[in-house]
C-alpha cells in the first residue's frame, strides 16, 4: 500500500514542513495525525513563505485532499484564521477534511496550560501556550468535547453546563483570577461548529478507501520523537504520541496499511522551550548555527537552542518509529565551518549510553562523546544552481562524507537532502518515484 509516513527524529522544527510539501507532489492525500496548533510548518515557495499550525502542508499543492485526523487537537478559532489567511493568498482550501473525533482545545484549556506553567515555576516545560496539555488531559478524562459536538448546539450546550462550571472550580482552587463566561462560550463555539461543518466528517473512512484504492497518502508528523508523551525526555515533551505509530491510531486505519517511514533529521540539533539537551553548545558555535540556520520559533517566535547533531537521539528515534529512509535538512547551513562535531554515544559512569535513559537526572550526567569530522567551505549561489542540476556528485567532499557518516550509524540511506529553503533546494536521492 502506498503511505509515507514522515516523522521529526529530534526536538520538532527539523524541516518536516518542507520536506511534506515536496513529497505532496506525488501524493493524492495529505493527513495531520496529532498535536495541535502548537506545530509550526514552514513552507517556502520563490519568495512566499507560509507557516502552517493545523493545516496539513499539502493545502498548498492544489487538488490534494488535506486531512485532519482524529489524533489531532483543534482551537477553532486558529484553524478558520489559517483558512482565511490561506484563502486570501489564493490557496484553495475545499478540499480540506476535519475529523468528528478530533477534540477541541477550548479557551479554558489555554488559560490552564498558562496556569499551570505559572505554578510550575522553575520546572515549567516552556510549552506553546496553545492549550495542548489541558485539551489532551481532557480527552484521556473522558471530559473532552469533539469536532462533531461543535455541529449539535443542544449536545455541545448540554456538555458545556457540566464542564465549564467544573473547570472554574479548578481556576478558584488554583487561586487563579480567569473567570469563565459560560454562555459567551457556547454562542462562540456554536458558531464555530457553523462556520467548519463543511469540513466535518469521518475521515478514517476517506482515508482508509484512498488507500485501499491504491491511493498515495502521506501522513505528516509534528513535533518530534524526544518531545513523544511516552518515549521523550519526560515531562520536558508535549502531549501526545509523535511516533510513526501514532499515524494509524491518530488517523484512523490499521498500522498494516502504513509501508513507509521517513524520519527527518536535521543535520544538527535544535530545541525549543525546556529540558536536557545533551549537546546544546553554549559558545559562539551555538550562536552562529542559530543565525545561519534562522532558529527562531515559527509558532511562537521563540530563539531555538542549537547543538551538534546527536546520533544517541536519531538511532533511538529510528529505533522507535522504523525508518526506511531519512530526509536530511539544513546541511547548507553547516557549510563553511572547519570542523563540525557529531555525538556517537554518551558515556555514564564509566559505561557507554546508547539509548536515551528514561531517568532525567541519569540524562543529565551523560557525557557526549564526539567524532570530529572536516567541514566545508560556503557554497555561493553559482555552486548551488550547478549542485541542484546535476545532483550529489557535485556536493563538497566533506558534505558527502558527513552524510555517509550518519547513513552508516543510523544504518539507514538518506532519500531526501534539503539544501536551502525554497521548495526546490532539495536533493532528492530515492531510487526512483513513490510507487
Ligand atoms: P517543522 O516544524 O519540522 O516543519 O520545521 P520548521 O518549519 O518549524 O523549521 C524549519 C525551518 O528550516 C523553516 O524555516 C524551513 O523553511 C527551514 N528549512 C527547511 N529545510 C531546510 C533546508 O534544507 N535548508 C535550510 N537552510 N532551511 C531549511
Ligand atoms: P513542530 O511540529 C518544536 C515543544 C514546546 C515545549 C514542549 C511542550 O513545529 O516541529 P506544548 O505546547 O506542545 O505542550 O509544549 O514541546 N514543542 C515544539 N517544539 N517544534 C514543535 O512542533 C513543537 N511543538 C511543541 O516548545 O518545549
Ligand atoms: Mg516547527
Amino acid at each position: 500500500m502506498p503511505s509515507l509516513v514522515i516523522i521529526g527524529s529530534q526536538w520538532g522544527d527539523e524541516g518536516k514542513g518542507k520536506i511534506v510539501d515536496y513529497l505532496a507532489n506525488e501524493a493524492h492525500v495529505v493527513v495531520r495525525f496529532q498535536g495541535g496548533n502548537n506545530a509550526g510548518h514552514s513552507v517556502k515557495i520563490g519568495e512566499e513563505l507560509f507557516a502552517l499550525h493545523h493545516v496539513p502542508s499539502g493545502i498548498l499543492r492544489p487538488g490534494k485532499l488535506a486531512v485532519i485526523g482524529n489524533g489531532v487537537v483543534i482551537d477553532p478559532n486558529v484553524l478558520i484564521g489559517e483558512l482565511d489567511s490561506l484563502t486570501s493568498r489564493g490557496i484553495k482550501v475545499s478540499n480540506l477534511r476535519i475529523s468528528d473525533r478530533a477534540h477541541v482545545i477550548m479557551p479554558y484549556h489555554r488559560m490552564l496550560d498558562g496556569a499551570e506553567e505559572k505554578m510550575k515555576k522553575g520546572a515549567k516545560v516552556g510549552t506553546t501556550g496553545r492549550g495542548i496539555g489541558p485539551c489532551y488531559s481532557d480527552k484521556v478524562s473522558r471530559l473532552g468535547v469533539r469536532m462533531g459536538d461543535l455541529l449539535d448546539p443542544q449536545l455541545l450546550a448540554e456538555k458545556l453546563d457540566f464542564l465549564v462550571p467544573l473547570k472554574q472550580r479548578v481556576f478558584d482552587a488554583y487561586g487563579d483570577p480567569n473567570k469563565l463566561d459560560l454562555e459567551a462560550i457556547k454562542t462562540e463555539y456554536a458558531a464555530y461548529g457553523i462556520r467548519l461543518k463543511a469540513y466535518v466528517t469521518d475521515t478514517g473512512a476517506i482515508v482508509e478507501t484512498a488507500l485501499h484504492k491504491k491511493k498515495r497518502v502521506l501522513f505528516e508528523g509534528a513535533q518530534g520523537t524526544i518531545l513523544d508523551i511516552d518515549h521523550g525526555t519526560y515531562p520536558f515533551v508535549t502531549s501526545s504520541t509523535t511516533v510513526a505509530g501514532n499515524a494509524a491510531s491518530g488517523s484512523g486505519i490499521s498500522p498494516l496499511m502504513l509501508d513507509d517511514v521517513y524520519g527527518v533529521v536535521k543535520a544538527y540539533t535544535t530545541r525549543v522551550g525546556e529540558g536536557p539537551f545533551p549537546t546544546e553548545l553554549h559558545d559562539s558555535m551555538g550562536s552562529k548555527i542559530a543565525q545561519k540556520g534562522g532558529e527562531f520559533g515559527t509558532t511562537t517566535g521563540r530563539a531555538r537552542r542549537c547543538g551538534w547533531l546527536d546520533l544517541v537521539v536519531t538511532k533511538y528515534a529510528n529505533s522507535l518509529s522504523g525508518f526506511t529512509g531519512i530526509a536530511m535538512t539544513k546541511i547548507d547551513v553547516l557549510s563553511g565551518f572547519d570542523e563540525l562535531k557529531v555525538c556517537t554515544h554518551y558515556m555514564l559512569d564509566g559505561k557507554k549510553v546508547t539509548r536515551i535513559p528514561a531517568d532525567l537526572r541519569q540524562l543529565a550526567r551523560c557525557e557526549p562523546k564526539y567524532q570530529t569530522l572536516r567541514g566545508w567551505e560556503d557554497i555561493d549561489e553559482k555552486e548551488m544552481t550547478k549542485i541542484l542540476k546535476k545532483g550529489y556528485s557535485e556536493l563538497p567532499r566533506n558534505m558527502k562524507r558527513y552524510v555517509q557518516f550518519v547513513e552508516k550509524q543510523i544504518g539507514v540511506r538518506v532519500v531526501l537532502l534539503g539544501l536551502g529553503r525554497r521548495r526546490n533546494e532539495i536533493l532528492d536521492l530515492r531510487k526512483g518515484k513513490w510507487k
